[in-house]
């Protein structure tokens, strides 16, 4: 169900202000961390790039790689932001068992990334991908999901648990 309002007039936050910087992660790649102290609750960036359908998603897959969905946000509708084309830094933030933000879909089909609690300068920001994968979980696919975010309840995996009820209501989102 997608929260009601969008942060207003989406200017959460002001260019001298930003609350985030990229830099190398060492959960995985680049990261995206607290450029000063971040209140809970507070609106941090919007998740942009390009709208597209999950039919598309799948052309722009490659099957051949499981990871290559790496920018890919998807929506309750089951549509699709690609943040890998037009994207901001948002696509940069990592996954974690123990997230410190939340993505958060709005009516107006907006998603923003919030603080679960506050944050303190120099903490990377992370968010639960609640990854589905619907293809048996092999140990192919399990070692291309690992979870690296060192996290002291890190579940080893980026996938959702097929056995859980999250798992199965994403199921029914995306199948419409
Ligand atoms: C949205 S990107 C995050 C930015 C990425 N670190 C980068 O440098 O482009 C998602 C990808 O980052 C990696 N990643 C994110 N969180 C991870 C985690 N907790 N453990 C291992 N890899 C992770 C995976 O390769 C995933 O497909
Ligand atoms: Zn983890």
């Amino acid at each position: 169900m997608p929260a009601a309002s969008s942060p207003a007039s989406k200017t959460a936050v002001r260019s001298s202000n930003v609350p985030y910087i990229v830099k190398s992660s060492s959960i995985h790649g680049r990261g995206v961390f607290a450029r000063r102290a971040i209140a809970p609750g507070d609106a941090i960036i919007e998740y942009t790039g390009e709208r597209i359908s999950w039919d598309e998603a799948n052309r722009r897959r490659d099957d051949n790689d499981p990871l290559n969905l790496t920018y890919f946000f998807t929506l309750n509708d089951g549509r699709v932001i690609d943040g890998g084309v037009n994207g901001n830094e948002a696509r940069y933030i990592n996954h974690s068992c123990e997230p410190n933000c939340e993505a958060i879909e709005y009516e107006d089909g907006s998603v923003w990334i919030h603080a679960l609690y506050g944050i303190a300068r120099g903490d990377e920001l992370s968010y639960d991908y609640t990854l589905v994968y619907e293809g048996r979980h092999t140990p192919a696919i399990k070692r291309a999901f690992a979870c690296h975010c060192g996290a002291p309840t890190c579940s080893g995996s980026m996938l959702m648990k097929k056995n859980s009820a999250r798992y199965r209501a994403n199921i029914r989102l995306m199948q419409g």
